[in-house]
């Protein structure tokens, strides 16, 4: 007798979260809805960038190398050299590959929770276990005794987003040693530390700590989510184990051009996470003063807090919705409802939602 289909996958296909992305193909469809909802750069790439990606278009009929020179230029950026560098097609794409570099079936994954929700998907389609801690109740700060707590000898691989999503603050750094210390494999998660040009990355903790690595992406303070390009930084040893698990031409030589122009022009970041700056000053102002309770403003989104309205977060999307605003749902934190996240948009969205805001919290 013939099996259904369904049973010749991998039984985890199913078991594991999915991670839903049916809202990308909404908002394709509904433009004069705003995108304040995903961790999107409003300001897209300028000529220099597209010149660049048009250039390199024309070699497109070869596969694509190392890109030595680009690895180089990152390298430079963090006093590293080119092999300890190891570009991606976006950080989802060492999401993916650090599970598979480090986690067995049930093998177990410590990070936090809320979190970047493709950590749990891809962590389970490796039959793994995901061990989530709850952020701290009041300054939603990483509970570091109840993650380190919880390492057993299953624990291969542990994550800190710095600053973290969807949450915005900053792990301290005595306790950020605290993780690497354990000596199991840690990401350090940096996507958005871009939009505080005063904060220095964590990189130096390579050197001491060859199990920690670094993942770094252009989609945030770069505005490269369509163009997908991301990068590893980690010792020899760490980024040789990536490029194993990597597909090989996993960067297009478009997305490296595209990469390589914005790094060699470097006012166009400048003026971006200037833009999300102003922006974010001027949203927690507001919703302070309407008596929300905005979280640090570290990246370009800010999660709010309005269970003191009263109001679920499912009523405050829908009413969002209807002024054509998409926000980010946020489930409940610690039992109470409320929550919702807002990334800056464009000038004008980001006024709707001023006057979104103000009518229906006023
Ligand atoms: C913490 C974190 N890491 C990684 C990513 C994925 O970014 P990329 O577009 O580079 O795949 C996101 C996306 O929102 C994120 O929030």
């Amino acid at each position: 007798m013939t099996k259904a289909l369904k049973d010749w996958f991998v039984p985890w296909l199913y078991t594991a979260r999915e991670y839903n992305v049916g809202i990308l193909d909404q908002a394709m469809d509904n433009p004069q809805n705003a995108r304040l909802m995903l961790n999107e750069n409003p300001i897209p790439p300028s000529e220099k960038v597209i010149e660049g990606v048009a250039r390199a278009l024309r070699s497109g009929n070869w596969y694509p190398d190392s890109f030595l020179q680009l690895r180089t230029k990152i390298g430079k950026m963090y006093g590293l050299g080119p092999d300890n560098v190891t570009l991606c097609n976006g950080s989802s794409d060492t999401i993916d590959t650090m599970m598979r570099v480090f986690l067995q079936p049930q093998d177990e994954f410590i990070l936090s929770s809320p979190t970047f929700e493709l950590f749990l998907t891809r962590a389970e389609l490796c039959n793994a276990k995901v061990v989530q801690i709850p952020v701290r109740e009041d300054d939603l700060q990483y509970d570091v005794d109840g993650m380190l707590n919880a390492i057993n000898d299953r624990t291969k691989l542990m994550l800190i987003i710095n600053p973290n999503n969807p949450t915005g603050v900053f792990i301290e750094d005595k306790d950020l040693i605290r993780f690497c210390e354990t000596g199991i494999p840690l990401c350090v998660d940096e996507a958005y530390l871009d939009y505080n040009p005063d904060r220095p990355s964590k990189v130096s903790l390579i050197e001491k700590y060859p199990h920690v690595f670094l993942s770094v992406t252009f989609s945030k303070a770069y505005g490269f989510a369509g163009v997908r390009f991301g990068f590893v930084l980690g010792s020899e040893e760490m980024i040789a184990a990536f490029n194993r698990m990597f597909l090989p031409w996993n960067v297009s030589r478009m997305s490296a051009a595209a990469a390589e122009a914005i790094i060699d022009n470097p006012g166009e970041v400048e003026a971006k996470v200037e833009h999300n700056n102003k922006w974010m000053a001027i949203f927690s102002d507001e919703l302070k003063k309407l008596g929300l309770r905005p979280y640090p403003a570290n990246g370009n989104y800010m999660l709010i807090d309005g269970t003191m309205t009263g109001k679920t977060t499912a009523e405050i999307l829908k009413a969002a919705l209807d002024e054509n605003i998409y926000l980010k749902k946020i489930g409940e934190i610690h039992g109470k409802n409320g929550f919702f996240r807002v990334t800056p948009g464009k000038d004008e969205e980001n006024e709707r939602f001023l006057s979104f805001i103000r009518s229906y919290f006023g």
